[in-house]
This record gives C-alpha cells, structure tokens and sequence, in this order.
C-alpha cells in the first residue's frame, strides 16, 4: 500500500500561499517552487539510508552517520516538474537527473508521452519524481510506468499541489510508491484543473501565457 504525507510545515504552508497568488509573477513563481522543493526534499528523504564513519574532531576520533552512498535520482516530469529540480540537488547534489517529456491533451486531458532520457543505472537508483500537480494522475501515473520499464524499482512521487482524484489514481495503480504533497486540495473543475490550485504550473514558471 502507498504512503501518502502531507508535508505541512508552516514555511511551506506560507509559500503554497504565494504560489496560489494570481498575483505573484514568474520570476518570484519560480524562486517560490524551488525553495518549497528544497524544504520537501528534507522530509522525502527521511529514510535514506546511513553508514557509520570515523571522523577525525579536531578533538579526537569520533564514529558519526553518514548517507550510505545509496544513489538517488530525481526524475522531473517536464515542463513543470523542472521547476523543482534545482531544490532538490541543492540538498542532493551527488542525486542524477532524468527527464521524462508528457503534456497533457487539453480535449482528452490524457498524458502524451513526447521525451525520455533516464540515467543509465536507473535500476540502482532510489528514483524521486517531481511535478508541481497531482490533477487527474494520468501524466504521474504514467511516467511512473514508463520508469518501471526502464527498470526503475523504489520510486517516489512529489509533488506541491494535488487533487484527491490524482492522489487516488497513482495510489491504485502503483501501490507500491509512496506519495509526498504539500497540500491537498478540494477537487478538479470540468477543465481537468485543481480546485483552488494554482492555475497552469508549466506557463506560471515559464511565462507562456
Ligand atoms: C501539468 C502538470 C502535470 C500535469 C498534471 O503539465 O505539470 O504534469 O499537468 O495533470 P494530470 O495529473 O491530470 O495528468 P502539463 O500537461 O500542463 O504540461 P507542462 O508542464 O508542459 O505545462
Ligand atoms: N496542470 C496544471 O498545471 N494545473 C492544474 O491545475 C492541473 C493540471
């Protein structure tokens, strides 16, 4: 069964607000996404795994905790999952990055797949997708299968904003992969847009509209 957690940490819970804002332009869009990435990445991270180490204090020798060299990949779904990228290496920055291209149709609201370019020992990796919106589940769910083709074992999605309808889609179709938002909203209106959400992630960050 998936895991789903809800990261709601009072900074993230005030830059969800300044996302939200119609007002607030691209330039600050953008700073805003990466920054609630980077606090995400600490609690999506928890269970990375450690070694023991000995350090050498200017004191004495010490045994401290280590990341185990377990490899991390952090997979953005494009456009908007680009957003969150640089968040994320700030905290990880030995992490690969994939890249997987899917728009959705307007009409059909279903994902098309248009790029992918994975790094090589994806099998090996702890693989953590990105994308700003969780609306219907279709372009999450089906980047997760593509990687599960390429060989992709642990996976985990995290996004900022979701819809109960996506969160139940990826859910039943990947249990095995744990879900991490920021927030949940209330619903999709008949566009396919998350309710109160913040509009079109991919020409917020970019300015293409
Ligand atoms: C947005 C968003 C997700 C997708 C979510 O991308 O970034 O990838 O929609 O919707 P879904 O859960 O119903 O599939 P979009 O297709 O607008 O492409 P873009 O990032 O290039 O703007
Ligand atoms: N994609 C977006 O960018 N926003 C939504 O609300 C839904 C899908």
């Amino acid at each position: 069964m998936s895991k789903v957690t809800q990261i709601a940490h009072p900074l993230i819970l005030h830059k969800l607000a300044l996302i939200r804002d119609k007002n607030t332009g691209s330039k600050h869009f953008r700073e805003l996404v990466e920054e609630v990435a980077m606090l995400m990445a600490y609690e999506v991270t928890r269970d990375l795994p450690t070694e023991e180490v000995e350090i050498e204090t200017p004191i004495c020798k010490t045994t401290c905790k280590m990341l185990s060299g377990k490899k991390v990949a952090i997979v953005p779904i494009l456009r908007a999952g680009l957003g969150m990228v640089d968040g994320m290496l700030s905290l990880i920055p030995a992490a690969k990055v994939g890249h997987i291209g899917l728009y959705r149709d307007e009409k059909t609201l279903k994902p098309v797949e248009y790029f992918c370019k994975l790094p090589q020992d994806i099998e090996e990796r702890d693989v953590i997708v990105t994308d700003p919106m969780l609306a219907t589940g279709g372009s999450a769910s089906d980047a997760i299968t593509l990687l599960k083709k390429k060989g992709a074992k642990k996976i985990r999605l995290m996004c900022l904003i979701s819809a109960p309808e996506g969160i139940k889609m990826v859910t039943d179709i990947h249990p095995d992969v744990d879900v991490y938002v920021a927030a949940i909203d209330d619903k999709l209106n008949q566009d396919g847009y998350i309710i109160p959400g913040l509009g079109d992630a991919g020409d917020r960050l970019y300015g293409t509209k």
